[in-house]
């Protein structure tokens, strides 16, 4: 794997110049969990960005079977990857089957790269947050009061492996590709 801060620098969460409701509701994070020898992404859109316990944090809502989870909970990190247009195609191949029984991670035309604290994201990537699991909470049905929440989960809710998370990640570090690469 390539040297990753020769490609990114550090910037703060504050740096982040990416409009929130963008990132997550037309861009799509990648989170990847594990590491080296053996990661797995998928595809997240919602969640966004905030405080907890005055820590700057990221949040999604993720169903309770996805592969990728279960890594992150055997880490206990993660990244999200944020890229360019041109990669859509692969953003939503790895939110099209689950590496659990997949080859997509071998399959995926993206390069995988190790960030400085041993995690992975992508060279393609254009902003890059690495994570530290704070926190996760699975609602039951009763705590969504929205109709369109009760159509939509009240038919997921049916098989418990379909129950969503509320993940809390608390923000370590966040990189942007270098301009002049
Ligand atoms: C655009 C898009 C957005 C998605 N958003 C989410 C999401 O927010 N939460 C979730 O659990 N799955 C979401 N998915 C589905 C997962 O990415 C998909 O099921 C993936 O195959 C899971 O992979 P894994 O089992 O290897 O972790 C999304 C898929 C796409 C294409």
């Amino acid at each position: 794997m390539k040297d990753f801060e020769r490609l990114f620098r550090e910037i703060t969460p504050e740096g982040i110049e990416d409009d929130v409701f963008t990132l997550a509701g037309k861009v799509f994070p990648v989170i990847t969990a594990g590491k080296a020898a053996h990661y797995n992404s998928m595809t997240a859109s919602g969640g966004g960005f905030g405080l907890l316990f005055r820590k700057p944090v990221t949040w999604y809502l993720i169903r309770s079977d996805r592969y990728t989870l279960e890594l992150m909970l055997q880490e206990r990190t993660n990244t999200l990857s944020y890229f360019p247009d041109e990669y859509k195609k692969q953003v939503l191949f790895l939110g099209s089957r689950s590496g659990r029984d997949s080859d997509k991670m071998r399959e995926v035309e993206l390069t995988a790269i190790q960030t400085p604290s041993g995690e992975i994201a992508f060279e393609e990537a254009r902003l890059v947050i690495e994570c530290e699991l704070t926190q996760i909470s699975t609602p039951g049905l009763d705590d969504f009061y929205t109709p369109e929440a009760q159509e939509y989960l009240g038919e997921e809710y049916k098989d418990p492996s379909h129950y969503r998370k509320y993940v809390f990640g608390t923000i370590t570090h966040v990189w942007v590709k270098k301009k002049d690469i």
